[in-house]
């Protein structure tokens, strides 16, 4: 997570801010350093020389170093500011793909409304094309804030917030949730992943093409999912399911991660996620289901998990 390397319009009117203010910052402080070292070693002169022109060195000093250089620099910065709030859109431009995300503790919800696709924690961007993102939450504050692309935004319980975007290249970057929201505030991170238009509709329709559950073993699956009650939490596409208090696990083997960028989805992570997710991210809202090795690889392959 670099804010300093931007990838996009919005990040790079930050980082140019940020290090107009750095610049400024660190010249304040050296000249700072430099009349404090001087004031220390230099011999001081006797208290009856000259006492009317000292005085008024003093007030020299403090009209130039105490008035006139913090002013200059708050107003450089203040119009710094408002220069790159103005590169900052506050509404989606035409042509703008939206992008519902929704904050969950500990994991995000991502909504493609064009398409209806709906699916978790791997937010896929094309280039080239702004990006509006509404935010919001289900239960307590969050902020999204993917450093490469943009600013921080809230995203709040009780309204929508919309963070324009722009990523100019392909890339994978990173996003952790920038509000204190529980115990694993820390862990509630977002792969961003940004591919050109084309790669984007390749993924799009991968997302949409997905097959019927097929045998025996998945049919099993299909009555655990059930009857294990993940139903309640989950949705699967065309299954029934409609869960909404966990993510959409429709595209689940698609998926780079699990919990959220806990660790990687394999076969194996998945089984320990399923059995016990406190051990992996304590304080989650999902509670571990104890199953047999034989019940396990029924639901795998009901979800579409290759072994
Ligand atoms: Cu969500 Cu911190």
């Amino acid at each position: 997570m670099d804010s300093l390397d931007p990838q996009g319009p919005a990040a790079e009117a930050i980082a140019d801010l940020w290090w107009l203010m750095f610049v400024l910052g660190t010249a304040v402080f050296v000249l700072f350093l430099g009349l404090l070292i001087r004031g220390l070693t230099r011999r001081a002169p006797e208290p009856s020389e000259g006492e009317p022109r000292r005085q008024h060195l003093v007030g020299r000093w403090i009209g130039v170093g105490g008035v006139a250089l913090p002013t200059v620099v708050i107003v450089v910065v203040f119009a710094a500011t408002l220069v790159a709030l103005r590169e900052l859109p506050r509404d989606a431009p035409d042509g703008a793909l939206e992008i519902e995300v929704v904050g969950h503790q500990f994991w995000y919800e991502i909504r493609y409304p064009e398409s209806g696709l709906v699916t978790a924690n791997e937010l896929h961007l094309p280039t080239g094309r702004p990006i509006a993102l509404e935010l919001r939450s289900r239960d307590v504050i969050h902020s999204f804030w993917v450093p490469a692309l943009g600013g921080k935004m809230d995203m709040l319980p009780e309204r929508i917030n919309t963070l324009v975007l722009e990523a100019d290249q392909p890339g994978e970057h990173w996003s952790r949730c920038a509000e204190f929201c529980g115990l694993q505030h820390a862990n509630m991170q977002l792969l961003v992943v940004v591919e050109s238009p084309s790669e984007f509709e390749d993924w799009m329709s991968r997302q949409q093409a997905i097959a019927e559950p097929q045998g025996d073993l998945a049919l099993q699956g299909r009555e655990l999912f059930v009857s294990a009650d993940c139903v309640a939490c989950h949705a699967l596409r065309g299954q029934g399911a409609a869960g909404t208090d966990g993510p959409d696990l429709t595209t689940l083997p698609q998926r780079r991660t699990l919990g959220a960028m806990s660790m990687e989805n394999t076969p194996e992570n998945l089984i320990s996620w399923i059995t016990d997710p406190d051990s992996v991210k304590p304080g989650v809202d999902m509670p571990a289901t104890a199953l047999s090795q034989d019940e396990l690889d029924a639901l795998l392959a009901y979800l579409g998990v290759e072994r």
